[in-house]
């Protein structure tokens, strides 16, 4: 078994990574090649017992890729990318950011897994409220990204978590403060009949996700879509 990490130095993806580790799983984790911290990155996940893997953003490049790796037998593919404006500030994309990013980089991946003529299972980590026809921009791009992964022809199993919290290399106040009133809102509907709506929407954190996410990617059923309560 093969699992490849893409936006395995995020905060939710490196926590997939040293899990896998753990587990003596030997996964694959793909860092930027141009990442300002490459050799950081190497060094941690080197320790953890990963290989870093720095194949550029270009389908035929991780096709090839994705041939030598999942070839050997069963794989999984965590697809854990996503941007925010700051981030996308910072790489200087224009226009909109979650359609370049979160959706265009997720339909590189899986047409590059098409171009391989493997079949990994994708493990997607999308967002509750994804929807094609959300009227945020971020959630319809989300929407979308999914639906290339349902239609890719491919096993998968797509998360959609709520907020994830906990500390971060940079700060995200606006994130964590509406975590701690979302979750007390959440904790008076859950403690008035709403067990649903709080199981679906109060927060999470990386540890706890990416311990499911593993799991969905393990679970003898494929091409689910998990929220709330089982991604606990
Ligand atoms: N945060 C939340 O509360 C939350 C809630 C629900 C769903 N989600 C979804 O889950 C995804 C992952 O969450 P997270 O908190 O782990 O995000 P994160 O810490 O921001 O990590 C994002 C990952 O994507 C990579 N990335 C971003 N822009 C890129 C680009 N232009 N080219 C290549 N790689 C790029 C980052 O690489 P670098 O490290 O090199 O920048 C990093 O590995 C999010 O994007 C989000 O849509 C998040």
């Amino acid at each position: 078994m093969t699992a490849f990490v893409l936006g395995a130095t995020g905060f939710v993806g490196r926590e997939v990574v040293r899990q896998l580790c753990v587990r003596g799983a030997a996964p694959v984790a793909h860092v930027r090649p141009d990442s300002s911290k490459l050799a950081e990155w190497q060094k941690t996940f080197g320790e953890q017992g990963a290989t870093v893997d720095t194949t550029p953003w270009d389908a035929p490049k991780l096709a090839a890729r994705f041939k030598e790796l999942f070839s050997r037998g069963s794989g999984q593919l965590y697809i854990c990318i996503g941007t925010t404006r700051s981030k996308a500030k910072t790489d200087a994309i224009e226009g909109n950011i979650y359609e370049t990013v979160d959706y265009g980089l997720t339909a590189l991946a899986v047409e590059a897994v098409k171009g391989s003529e493997t079949r990994p299972r994708l493990v997607y980590l999308s967002s509750v409220g994804a929807n094609p026809k959300a009227s945020s921009a971020y959630l319809s791009w989300r929407g979308k990204a999914e639906e290339v992964v349902m239609r890719s022809g491919l096993p998968y199993a797509i998360a959609r978590p709520s907020l994830i919290t906990g500390e971060r290399d940079e700060s995200r106040v606006g994130e964590s403060t509406a975590a701690v009133i979302g979750d007390g809102l959440l904790a008076v509907a859950g403690v008035l009949g709403g067990k649903k709506l709080r199981d679906k929407w109060r927060s999470t954190t990386p540890d706890v996700l990416a311990s499911a996410l593993i799991r969905i990617a393990e679970a003898p059923d494929a091409d689910k879509i998990v929220d709330g309560a089982d991604l606990r």
